[in-house]
């Protein structure tokens, strides 16, 4: 099963410029979470954080009782063994064939037989939708196979947390259609905790249990999906509309008098938006185990949530109607 990433007052600078500051969230366990936010504001960095590969000045971020950031560099190495990553760019070995791209790992940090490696890489390999382009270069294939490559790849040491950075990057609307997809079967099949990062406004609404979002230097909310798709924060609506309206800009903060000059322009808002069901695994998987126990965690804080999120998290637990069109 997956394993919890507590996340705890982190904040992160580079010489004066801080990137972002006092962040605090929990991916709980086998729960598949997605962080959104403006380019630039830090997410890539925030990944490279729960990795201990950059080093928050503050805060911790646990992992079963190992703090990436505090700990000593070699409890933090045998506890980075726990995650599968997926980079931004597929970041693949463009020498290697993609059999020996996604055995890299295997080959670098297991004594594992080839015979084994072989089962192992040709296993992933067909999960992603990937069998039978063992022998092609990087080069010779598509982005959106680059990026199931590294996909693939990231799965090989069985990891019990992953992280993706941007999957949909560069893929056409019908391959991320696919990709969500692949995602949410991959959560069925393994049970990680996922946590993906995304400007993709169809995969954020699709795929994710938990939703957070950064935005000037703050992490401005983390939490169930269906607060996040009903939410009226400015940054959260203008984001997941992809509209220009609102305080984002194109030099992403825009100055007090647009805002206010906006703000006199906006309608109020007459209804809650109906959100988007999650996606569920593809006939023939398993169930996703998450389901049960975020039920659970859901209902516990449902007192506390913002009557829209209430609403829509009621209606998601009622039974659905088979075979009803949507
Ligand atoms: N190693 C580094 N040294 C100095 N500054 C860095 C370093 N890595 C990232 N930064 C800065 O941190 C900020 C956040 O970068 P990051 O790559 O995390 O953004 P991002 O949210 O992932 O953006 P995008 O959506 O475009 O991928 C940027 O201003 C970047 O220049
Ligand atoms: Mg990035």
């Amino acid at each position: 099963m997956g394993l919890e990433v507590v996340v705890e007052g982190l904040t992160k600078s580079f010489g004066r410029q801080t990137i972002w500051r006092d962040v605090s969230l929990t991916l709980p366990a086998g729960e598949v979470s997605v962080l959104l936010g403006p380019s630039g504001t830090g997410k890539t960095v925030f990944l490279k954080s729960l990795i201990g590969l950059l080093k928050p000045e503050r805060g911790r971020v646990l992992i079963n009782g190992v703090d990436m950031v505090n700990d000593p560099e070699r409890k933090i190495y045998e506890t980075r063994r726990l995650f599968g990553l997926m980079f931004q760019d597929g970041a693949l070995f463009g020498s290697m064939n993609l059999f020996d791209n996604i055995a890299f790992p295997l080959r670098e940090h297991t004594r594992k037989k080839e015979s084994e490696i072989r089962r192992i890489v040709l296993e992933r390999m067909e999960m992603v939708g990937l069998a039978g382009q063992e022998r092609k270069l990087p080069g010779q294939i598509s982005g959106g196979m680059r990026k199931r490559a590294g996909l693939a790849r990231a799965l090989v040491m069985d990891p019990q947390i992953i992280l993706c950075d941007e999957p949909d990057s560069g893929l056409d609307p019908v391959r991320t259609a696919y990709l969500s997809q692949l995602l949410i079967d991959l959560n069925a099949r393994i049970d990680a905790t996922m946590l993906i990062v995304t400007h993709n406004i169809e995969i954020a609404s699709t795929v994710p249990d938990n939703i957070g979002m950064l935005f000037r230097r703050d992490l401005v909310t983390f939490g169930p999906r269906e607060v996040l798709l009903t939410s009226d924060e400015p940054v959260v609506a203008q984001f997941l509309r992809g509209s220009r309206q609102g305080p984002i800009g194109m030099s992403e903060e825009k100055d007090a008098a647009t805002l206010a000059a906006e703000a006199a322009l906006q309608l109020p808002r007459t209804r809650v938006p109906e959100i988007v069901p999650q996606l569920e695994p593809s006939p023939g998987m398993p169930e996703r185990k998450a389901v049960a126990r975020r039920r659970e965690r859901v209902m516990s804080m449902l007192p506390t949530l913002p009557p829209p999120a209430q609403e829509a998290i009621v209606t998601s637990l009622l039974p659905r109607r088979r075979g009803a069109s949507l």
